[in-house]
C-alpha cells in the first residue's frame, strides 16, 4: 500500500529533513508516526501525498501510484486515493459544512445526485448531519476536525493520512476523533497518523514508527511512545 526505499528529502535551503526512509505499510494498517519536533514526521507524510517531491529514492509507491515518476497532471488521481487531515483543519471558511465536503467530489467531476447521497452518508458517519448548513466558524474544534475527516474520506480513499489531527483539541475531543479514525480503519482504510499524544499512543495501541533526525529509529507493533517532549 505504501512502500518507501531509501527515500531522501532535502529542502532548497539544504535542510535534509528525511535521510533515507525505508518502510512498508500494508492495506488496512493503522500506523502512528512519532518523534521530536523537527524530526521529519510532516515531511514523511507530505512525501506520501506528493505535497513534497522526494530528492532521491529507490522506491516511493502509495496506493498503486509511483511517486518517483508521477506527472503533475496525475497528482489529482493520487489525491483520490489518499485523504489528508491536518492539525488546523484547513476548511474553507465561506463554505458551509455541506459545501466543504461536497467540494472534494465536485472537483473530480462527480454527478450532483451522487454527491448529495455520499456527502450525507459521510456527515452521518462523523455525526454532523444536523450541521450541514452551518459555517466552519460556528463549529467547535472537534466538530471542525470531523468535517475535515468527512472531506478526506468522501471519495473513499485507500489511505487516510493525518498530521497531528488532535494537536489543537482537548483530551476528551481528541478521544472522539480517535474513535472515529478507528471506525474508518475498521472499514478497511489504511491510516497513517503523526502525533505527539503519548496518552493516545500508549492507550490505543497500534504499529508505531519513531523518527529522529530524519531516520526511522523504531518500528514496533503496539509500541510505546517513549519520548520526553
Ligand atoms: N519547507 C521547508 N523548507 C525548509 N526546511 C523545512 C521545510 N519543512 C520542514 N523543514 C525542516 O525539515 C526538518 C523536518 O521538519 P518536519 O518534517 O516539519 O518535522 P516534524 O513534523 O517532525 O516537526 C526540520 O528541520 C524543518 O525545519
Ligand atoms: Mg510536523
Amino acid at each position: 500500500m505504501i512502500e518507501m526505499q531509501d527515500v531522501v528529502k532535502k529542502y532548497p535551503n539544504k535542510t535534509t529533513a528525511v535521510r533515507g526512509l525505508t518502510v512498508n505499510i500494508d492495506q488496512g494498517e493503522f500506523v502512528y508516526v512519532v518523534g521530536p519536533s523537527g524530526s521529519g514526521k510532516s515531511t514523511f507524510i507530505k512525501l506520501m501525498y506528493r505535497e513534497e517531491k522526494a530528492t532521491s529514492g529507490k522506491k516511493l509507491e502509495v496506493a498503486g501510484h509511483d511517486l518517483l515518476k508521477i506527472k503533475n497532471r496525475d497528482v489529482p488521481y493520487l489525491r483520490r486515493d489518499v485523504g489528508v487531515v491536518f492539525q488546523d483543519f484547513k476548511l474553507l471558511p465561506r463554505k458551509t459544512v455541506y459545501e466543504n465536503v461536497a467540494y472534494a467530489m465536485q472537483v473530480i467531476g462527480r454527478k450532483p445526485r451522487d454527491i448529495k447521497k455520499r456527502v450525507m452518508e459521510v456527515l452521518d458517519l462523523v455525526g454532523l448531519k444536523h450541521k450541514v448548513r452551518v459555517f466552519p466558524g460556528e463549529l467547535s474544534g472537534g466538530e471542525q476536525q470531523r468535517v475535515s475527516i468527512a472531506r478526506a474520506i468522501v471519495n473513499t480513499p485507500k489511505v487516510l493520512i493525518a498530521d497531528e489531527p488532535t494537536g489543537n483539541l482537548d483530551p476528551e475531543t481528541s478521544w472522539e476523533i480517535m474513535k472515529l479514525l478507528e471506525r474508518i480503519n475498521a472499514q478497511g482504510t489504511t491510516i497513517v497518523m503523526a502525533t505527539h499524544n503519548k496518552t493516545i499512543v500508549d492507550t490505543m495501541r497500534h504499529r508505531l514508527i519513531a523518527i529522529e533526525n530524519g531516520l526511522i529509529v523504531r518500528d514496533e507493533a503496539g509500541g510505546e511512545y517513549e519520548f520526553d517532549d
